[in-house]
């Protein structure tokens, strides 16, 4: 067996940081040798390292960083990736036009995947939606995400993918209305309607574990590739 990679978890103590590190414990083709969050309570758990944000460059070494933080402690793991030449997996939403910029600029130096969503079933929904939007260019769309009252971005990153298929298949955007209740963990219903008839793709998660670990598998893909932006599609449906 290939020795284990090196994983940063960064946004280790929110609830998709604790769900990587869940999994991770239950793996042996990845370690993780550090994880970081913005305050640190214990220094090691569960024979994790933990740092906080300031400390970042004291990281040791690592082979790909993880992040699902907020967009206010992206720019620094992404720095520390492009610095060390590490491989970078992100899911962070929000993200400003300048950190999509900084994305674009880093994968020239570094491989690196960002993803709005990293379930296989919303990778298979964005398809079915481009595909849809080209068949009925006429049809009203319309995009409702539901998610959990402690997500601090609106509308969702999917909800923006999902809108930018149907801008890119017909030349026009759809609306997005955004629900916050309780602890719904992700919904996102397109729909498509003319007169008499409705279509709606519907995704709905039900746990963190599937995006935790179609963020681990994209990590253990990019390891050792050559730089450049990857796709989750690439990493999901590799003989497409
Ligand atoms: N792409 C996907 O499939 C997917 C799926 C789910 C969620 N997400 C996105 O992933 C992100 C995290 O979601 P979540 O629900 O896990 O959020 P969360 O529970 O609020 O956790 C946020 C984490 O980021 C850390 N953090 C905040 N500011 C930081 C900074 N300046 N430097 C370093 N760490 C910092 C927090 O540390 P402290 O606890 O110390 O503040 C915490 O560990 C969000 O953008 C969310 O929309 C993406």
């Amino acid at each position: 067996m290939n020795s284990p990679i090196r994983l940063l978890i960064h946004g280790a103590s929110g609830r998709m940081g604790q769900a990587l590190l869940r999994l991770c414990a239950t793996r042996e083709d990845c370690i993780v040798v550090a994880a970081v969050a913005r305050r640190v309570a214990q220094r090691v758990a569960d024979g994790v390292p933990h740092f906080a944000a300031h400390e970042l460059a004291g990281a040791p070494a690592f082979d790909v960083a993880i992040d699902f933080s907020l967009p206010d402690g992206f720019d620094g793991v992404l720095a520390l990736c492009v610095e060390r030449g590490a491989a970078f997996v992100s899911g962070t939403t929000g993200l400003s036009d300048a950190q999509r910029t900084a994305l674009d600029q880093a994968a020239v130096r570094i491989p690196l995947l960002w993803a709005a969503n990293f379930s296989i079933g919303v990778a298979v929904l964005t398809e079915l939606v481009r595909r849809t939007a080209e068949l009925v260019p006429e049809w009203d769309c319309d995009i409702v995400e539901s998610h959990h009252t402690q997500k601090r971005d609106a509308p969702s990153g999917t909800a923006v993918v999902l809108a930018a298929a149907v801008d890119a298949a017909r030349g026009r955007s759809p609306s997005i209305a955004s629900l916050r209740a309780g602890d719904i963990v992700g919904e996102h219903l397109v729909q498509f309607t003319s007169h008499g008839e409705r279509l709606e793709l519907v995704h709905r998660a039900t746990h963190r574990d599937l995006f935790a670990a179609g963020a681990l598998r994209a990590a253990l893909a990019l390891k050792g590739r050559s730089p450049q932006p990857y796709r989750l599609a690439d990493v999901l449906f590799p003989s497409r």
